[in-house]
């Protein structure tokens, strides 16, 4: 992971430019990583060969960039973000009218899919997307402790073993997608056997595929729910 431009999310300040749109970012915020493209671009292919109205949610949005570039590139979509801080819901709720796609982008606040409590969505999505917090705790304490000195501590901390979200998102997801539907999220360099185990246990998703950064290493997993009848 690198750190790129942030702007601190001062009124006047330049936007942060990912996948063709722009954006507001903030202290408080993750500044989005050139790499995260990699799910992005895997999201528009899923949806381009789905029927159009597709129904996605955009699982630990930040400051909304993949629900925004999706919902951006495919017009038809229908998106529901969320995220667990106050301060990435706001910048993605600004972000989201600024791009004026606000009536087809809903953000929503919580512990992962708890933000969409009353909204009836159970078994209706197409795609859920997530880049989720996944350095362990330990190294966030220790060898990448740098990322602390000016982002928050939510966006990369992903627990023991830096894989304490996706453990829940392979779970919770199942819920949510349509049979047939797609979960696709990143993970850290070298995590993809565990990621392939977790979704095996989970005993709902079609084997897994890998899309790949540009050094060939395999950072976003791509699954597909499977069809119980
Ligand atoms: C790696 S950042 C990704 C942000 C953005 N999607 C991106 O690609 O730049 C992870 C995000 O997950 C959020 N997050 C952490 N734990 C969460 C939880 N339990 N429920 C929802 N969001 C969570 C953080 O606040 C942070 O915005």
């Amino acid at each position: 992971m690198h750190i790129v431009e942030n702007n601190g999310g001062k009124s006047g300040s330049r936007l942060h430019r990912f996948m063709d749109i722009e954006l507001e970012l903030g202290p408080a915020v993750l500044v989005p990583r050139e790499e995260t493209a990699i799910l992005g671009n895997a999201a528009i292919a899923i949806l381009k060969d789905r029927a159009p109205g597709a129904h996605v949610i955009d699982m630990c949005c930040g400051s909304g960039n993949l629900g925004l570039a999706i919902a951006s590139k495919v017009p038809s979509a229908r998106v529901w973000s969320a995220d667990l801080t106050d301060s990435t819901v706001a910048v993605a709720r600004r972000n989201a009218d600024r791009l004026g796609v606000a009536d087809r982008v809903t953000i929503a606040q919580g512990d992962l899919f708890g933000a969409f409590d009353g909204l009836d969505l159970a078994g209706s999505i197409d795609l859920v997307v997530c880049n989720p917090p996944y350095i362990s705790s330990a190294r966030l304490e220790g060898d990448r402790s740098e990322l602390l000195e000016s982002e928050p501590r939510e966006a990369f901390d992903g627990g023991p073993y830096g894989l304490s979200i996706h453990q829940r998102l392979i779970r919770e997801a199942q819920a949510f997608l349509k049979p047939g539907g797609w979960l696709a999220f990143e993970f850290g360099e070298g995590q993809d056997r565990q990621v392939a185990a977790l979704l095996a246990r989970a005993r709902a998703y079609a084997p897994v595929s890998f899309a790949t950064d540009i050094s060939n290493a395999p950072r976003v997993a791509i699954a597909r729910k499977l069809d119980p009848a």
